[in-house]
């Protein structure tokens, strides 16, 4: 990405207060005023903003194709080969789904104008939940407003303030809140370490036999691209009598022959009690789902999950463009996208390997690079910016300290050349960030 702010590329002396601190300094600030306490984070967001060292928050100023045009979120201008935007299948302008959803504005408008607890369905939103129970072997489906909402909602939704809930470490955030809304009893287990949950399971049942127990992990994690044994948690939760919710929001679609994810390729689909996905990686919309295995369990959860009954529902364009994609993900067509999809993975890791970067994880739409300490990343993401390419940087605490990456996300419609482009501007920019650090110096 060619930016306009140059702000920090004349040999500056960068401030020691840019390349260190984290999120996680600011999220328990102390005094009694409940606003004018959260100053230090604002002062210190601007400290990395006066660098170009703060990543987030950019907007697309064109639609999130393979190269795009954006601006920081201080304004500045730029465009290159996009490898920042969740669209795996490259749907989010296809004609089609954008006939459709111009073909739902004509007939509905733009809003449900509802909780789907009340008058808030439309002719798409109940075809939509057919399409995917279709695709889930008959599953029951409840569909929410998103894909944080639907994961928040399986979790809130079914466990009580005496139950328990075991997450993997990494669960995302709509998991953990979710526990949290639900009860004290939480604990975590290392990341996919399936005896250490065996352990906790072990311990809880011998001091409860009476209430219930949620596991909670992921079909592909997100932030380290890798997928637990799902088979071996479905034989430790039946040992435990726990029951198992597999959150699938990033590979639901995108990953597998016929788009049904690890639990697909681990021929595993009937081993979840709770199946949650989120249409927003794949389906080219906002929105999400929960697919269980009997209406007693769905018609539960439609007036006992808080962002079911209490937000408002898909729209009717979201639905539509939603259940247009499902067609696609079900065609020839997205078999081939979900094949050039995983081309691309397999190039983009090899090309990588070859120059030493060091991708982690396991094959999916999602390549995190690692690149190590926070300060060092922030310059090799600024420099990444500045010769023409976008990505983004993750920093602890959504990775471990000194584990900052780049988090990498292919679309189909990406080509070779565009791999190419990423990986050669990549190496650049992590090889050239300790040498911009000492020239400019770290005050
Ligand atoms: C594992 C996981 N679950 C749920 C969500 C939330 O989905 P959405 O962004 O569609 O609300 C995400 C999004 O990042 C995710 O990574």
């Amino acid at each position: 990405m060619k930016t306009t702010d140059n702000k920090a590329a004349n040999g500056v002396v960068i401030p020691a207060g840019a390349l260190t601190g984290s999120l996680r300094d600011y999220r328990a600030p102390e005094g009694k005023h409940l606003l004018d306490r959260v100053s230090g984070f604002y002062a210190w967001q601007n400290l990395r903003r006066d660098y170009n060292l703060w990543p987030y928050a950019k907007s697309t100023a064109t639609a999130p194709k393979t190269h795009t045009t954006a601006k920081s979120d201080s304004g500045a201008d730029f465009s290159g080969v996009n490898f920042a935007s969740q669209d795996y299948l490259s749907l989010a302008s296809h004609p089609a789904i954008k006939e459709a959803a111009k073909a739902a504005i004509d007939e509905y408008g733009v809003h449900s104008a509802g909780s789907a607890a009340l008058l808030g369905n439309t002719r798409h939103s109940l075809l939509l939940e057919k399409k995917i129970s279709e695709f889930i072997e008959g599953r029951e489906i409840v569909l929410y407003p998103t894909g944080w909402s639907a994961g928040f909602a399986a979790v809130q939704g079914v466990v009580r303030p005496t139950d328990h809930v075991v997450l993997d470490v990494l669960a995302h955030s709509c998991l953990q809140e979710g526990a949290r809304a639900a009860t004290q009893n939480i604990y975590f287990h290392g990341h996919l370490n399936i005896e250490g949950l065996a352990r906790r399971l072990q311990r809880i049942r011998a001091a409860d036999k009476t209430n219930g127990i949620l596991v909670v992990t992921e079909s592909l994690f997100s932030m380290h691209s890798d997928t637990p044994d799902i088979a071996a948690l479905r034989n430790v939760c039946d040992q435990y009598d726990a029951q198992l919710l597999v959150d699938c929001a990033h590979d639901f679609g995108a990953i597998g022959e016929a788009g049904h994810g690890h639990l697909g390729l681990q021929h595993m689909m009937d081993a979840a009690d709770i199946i949650i996905g989120s249409f927003s990686k794949t389906f080219a919309s906002n929105g999400g789902f929960i697919a269980v295995k009997t209406r007693a369990v769905a018609e539960y959860l439609k007036y006992y999950s808080a962002t079911q009954t209490f937000s408002n529902a898909l729209s009717p364009v979201q639905a539509a463009t939603v259940l247009t994609a499902f067609d696609i993900v079900r065609s020839s067509e997205g078999r081939d996208r979900r094949l050039r999809l995983m081309d691309n993975i397999l190039y983009m890791r090899s090309q990588m390997a070859k120059v030493g970067l060091e991708a982690l994880g396991d094959p999916s739409p999602i390549v995190p690079v690692r690149v190590g300490a926070e300060g060092l990343a922030r310059i090799a993401s600024r420099e990444l910016g500045n010769l023409g390419a976008i990505a983004n940087l993750v920093e602890y605490p959504a990775v471990p300290q000194g584990g900052a990456r780049f988090r990498v996300q292919v679309q189909a419609d990406h080509t070779r050349e565009d791999v190419d482009v990423l990986v050669r501007l990549m190496l650049q920019a992590i090889s050239q960030a300790p040498r911009r650090r000492r020239r400019r110096g770290f005050g």
